[in-house]
C-alpha cells in the first residue's frame, strides 16, 4: 500500500507558501532593530496585503502602517491600525469622500505631497474633504521617481502647503529603491551622505519635522547607524524577502525568506531545460538584474530564466537531475507582485500545512 500524501504533497501547484516561523522572525527582527534605535517602524503593507500580518506587525510594536493606495488603506482597517500613511500622489476629486471617511476612522492619517505640480491637484482634493489633512512631503534621494528634486523646490512646496487651509505639513518621506543596485561596500557611506542631505533640507524648512525613509534595502542599515536624524522607517519587502533582497542587495539570507512559489516539473523537452507549471501569472514578469525570475530555495542550481503565462523555463547545472512531477520551492525575484497575483497563501510550519490566508488587499490598486 502506498503511503498517504503529506498535506504539502497534496497541495495543487502552483502554490504560494508562507513560512510562519520565518515571517514572525522577520517581523520581530525589524521591530527589535527599530526599538533598539529608538526609531518608529511604519511598515509598508504593499508586500503582504494581509490584515493578519498587519495585525502581527502592530502587535510587535509598529507605530503605524504605510500603504500605496486608498483601497489598501481601507482594506487594512480591520487590523485595528490607528495611524496610516498613504504614500502616493492622490489627485482625483473622486477620492475626497474616501479620504474624509478614512480620516474619521483613524487617529492619524497622512497623505503625500510629491511635487509642486502635484500640490495643486492635492490642495483641490483636500478642500473637497472639508478637513485639514496631514501631509508628508516626498523628497527624491536618487530614484528619480516622485519627490522634490532640490531644496529650493522643497522650500516652495512647504510655503504653498502653509498657505493651503486644508493641508498641514507634518514631515518628509523618501523611498530609496535605487539602493537595490548599490554594492554593499558603498552602501553605508552613501546612506550617511543621503541622510545628512535630507536632514539639512529638513532643517532649512522646519527642524521639528520628522524624516521617514522607506525601503527594505536600507532600513536595517539606517537603524544600525544610531542616527537621531530619522524618526521612522517604512520597509515593506522585509516581511518575506526575495531575490532582490537576498542576491541583488544581500541584506537577507536565502534561509530567512518566508515566501516561496511551489511549482511542479511538467516537462523536460530537451537536455538542460525543464518546464514548470508556474509562469508570469505566478512569478510576474519582474526579474533580477541578471534576468532571473526565481531560484530554487534549497540551493540547487535551478533557476527560472524565462516565463510565458503558464510556463516557467528552468535551467541550471542541476536541472537534468529533476524528475517529471517533482515539486520545487522557488524564491521569487520580486515578492510584492507575486502576492498581488494570488487570492490566498498556504501557511506552513516546519514543513506542515497549518493554515490558508486570504490576500485581503489583492488587486487593491485604486
Ligand atoms: C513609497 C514607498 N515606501 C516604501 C516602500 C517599501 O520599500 P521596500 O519594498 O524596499 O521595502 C516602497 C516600495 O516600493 C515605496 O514605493
Amino acid at each position: 500500500m502506498s503511503s498517504p500524501l503529506s498535506p504539502l504533497d497534496a497541495l495543487p501547484t502552483p502554490a504560494i507558501l508562507v513560512d510562519r516561523a520565518r515571517l514572525t522572525a522577520n517581523i520581530n527582527s525589524m521591530q527589535a532593530a527599530a526599538d533598539a534605535a529608538g526609531i518608529e517602524l511604519r511598515p509598508h503593507i504593499k508586500t503582504h496585503k494581509m490584515v493578519g500580518i498587519a495585525r502581527q506587525q502592530l502587535a510587535a510594536g509598529a507605530a503605524g502602517l504605510t500603504c500605496a493606495k486608498l483601497s489598501e488603506a481601507e482594506a487594512m482597517l480591520p487590523s485595528g491600525v490607528r495611524s496610516m500613511f498613504v504614500a502616493h500622489s492622490l489627485v482625483s476629486p473622486l477620492a475626497a469622500p474616501r479620504l474624509a471617511a478614512l480620516a474619521e476612522r483613524l487617529d492619524d492619517l497622512r497623505i503625500a505631497v510629491t511635487s509642486e505640480a502635484h500640490l495643486e491637484a492635492l490642495a483641490r482634493l483636500a478642500s473637497l474633504t472639508g478637513k485639514k489633512l496631514s501631509v508628508m512631503m516626498a523628497l527624491d534621494t536618487g530614484l528619480a521617481r516622485e519627490g522634490a528634486r532640490d531644496a529650493a523646490s522643497a522650500g516652495r512646496i512647504a510655503a504653498q502647503v502653509a498657505r493651503s487651509p486644508h493641508l498641514a505639513l507634518r514631515g518628509f518621506y523618501t523611498h530609496e529603491g535605487q539602493y537595490y543596485g548599490v554594492p554593499p561596500a558603498e552602501r553605508a557611506a552613501k546612506l550617511v551622505e543621503t541622510i545628512g542631505r535630507l536632514s539639512d533640507l529638513r532643517d532649512s524648512i522646519d527642524p521639528a519635522l520628522p524624516i521617514w525613509p522607506g525601503s527594505s534595502s536600507t532600513a536595517k542599515a539606517i537603524l544600525a547607524m544610531g542616527t537621531r536624524l530619522v524618526q521612522a522607517v517604512r520597509p515593506g519587502t522585509y516581511v518575506f524577502g526575495d531575490l532582490s533582497l537576498c542576491r541583488t542587495t544581500a541584506v537577507m539570507r536565502d534561509d530567512e525568506v518566508a515566501l516561496h512559489v511551489l511549482a511542479t516539473v511538467v516537462d523536460k523537452p530537451e537536455p538542460g531545460l525543464v518546464l514548470i507549471d508556474a509562469g508570469s501569472k505566478v512569478f510576474s514578469s519582474d526579474r533580477t538584474p541578471d534576468t532571473i525570475f526565481g531560484r530554487a530555495a534549497d540551493g540547487r542550481d535551478v533557476a527560472v530564466v524565462r516565463v510565458n503565462e503558464e510556463h516557467g523555463y528552468v535551467r541550471g547545472a542541476d536541472v537534468d537531475a529533476l524528475k517529471i512531477g517533482e515539486r520545487i520551492a522557488f524564491i521569487p525575484a520580486h515578492v510584492c507582485v507575486v502576492l498581488n497575483l494570488t487570492d490566498e497563501v498556504t501557511v506552513v510550519d516546519r514543513g506542515a500545512v497549518v493554515d490558508t490566508w486570504r490576500v485581503d488587499a489583492r488587486g487593491c490598486v485604486r
